[in-house]
């Protein structure tokens, strides 16, 4: 039975993160992929500890400090760039079948959200710049409960607002530990491993693993 309502993780797995140095690649230089390892690692970071130690800042703010981390740690990027890349990440490209795979799920009935660690302006921009905001219904931030992914009041906040058992939301994303933290919660879970990484967290194991979001449809 296709699952009534698709909540969906943004950065990762409906934007590219690490579009925003690939659209400068050419001023950075040979390090770029480096730089943007480096930069998406600390943000995460920075989240998984803030939320641990009870001190929130937003995460656009923790991107800004991962970011001047990452230009720190390689010092051959061009520090000039540092507006440029941030510009960039409120229009990341989305990956490409997105549009068209939550489009088939909105004209089949489903509910489509966003759950993500994105500041609310951050997504807001992000959706509008890849027009999903005309199949979204919502767009959840972890700003509502000031902690991060994992602490389940972040994938509470979808629970409650929908009024759904946790069993009822089909959640998709390509962040491995995210899926651990939403399969803990209770959702359904769909790992979308779009770069072919082992498996982890074994006691927590998505119920379907996809290479894309494409499979979705098929997979129900
Ligand atoms: C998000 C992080 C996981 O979008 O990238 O929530």
């Amino acid at each position: 039975m296709r699952q009534a309502a698709f909540v969906f993780d943004a950065y990762g797995t409906l934007f590219d993160v690490h579009a925003a140095v690939r659209r400068h690649a050419g001023r950075i230089g040979p390090d770029g992929q480096l730089l943007s390892e480096i930069w998406r690692a600390k943000q995460l970071e920075y989240s998984w500890t803030r939320t641990l130690m009870g001190a929130y800042r937003d995460f656009w703010q923790l991107t800004e400090e991962a970011l001047d981390f990452a230009f720190a740690r390689v010092p051959g990027a061009d520090r000039s760039l540092r507006a440029d890349l941030l510009e960039a990440y409120w229009h990341l490209d989305c990956y490409p079948e997105v549009p068209a795979v939550l489009k088939a799920l909105k004209a089949e009935g489903a509910r489509l959200a966003i759950l993500s660690n994105g500041s609310p302006a951050m997504l807001d921009a992000a959706v509008r710049s890849a027009a999903l905001d005309q199949v979204l219904d919502e767009v959840f931030s972890v700003d509502a409960v000031r902690r991060f992914k994992t602490d389940p009041a972040v994938y509470d906040l979808v629970a409650t607002a929908w009024r759904l058992y946790p069993e009822a939301v089909s959640f998709q994303s390509s962040n491995r530990w995210d899926v651990a933290g939403a399969a803990r919660f209770g959702f359904r879970t769909v790992w979308i491993n779009r770069s072919n990484h082992p498996d982890e967290y074994l006691d927590l194991r998505p119920d379907v693993i996809l290479s894309s979001l494409d499979g979705l449809l098929a997979a129900g």
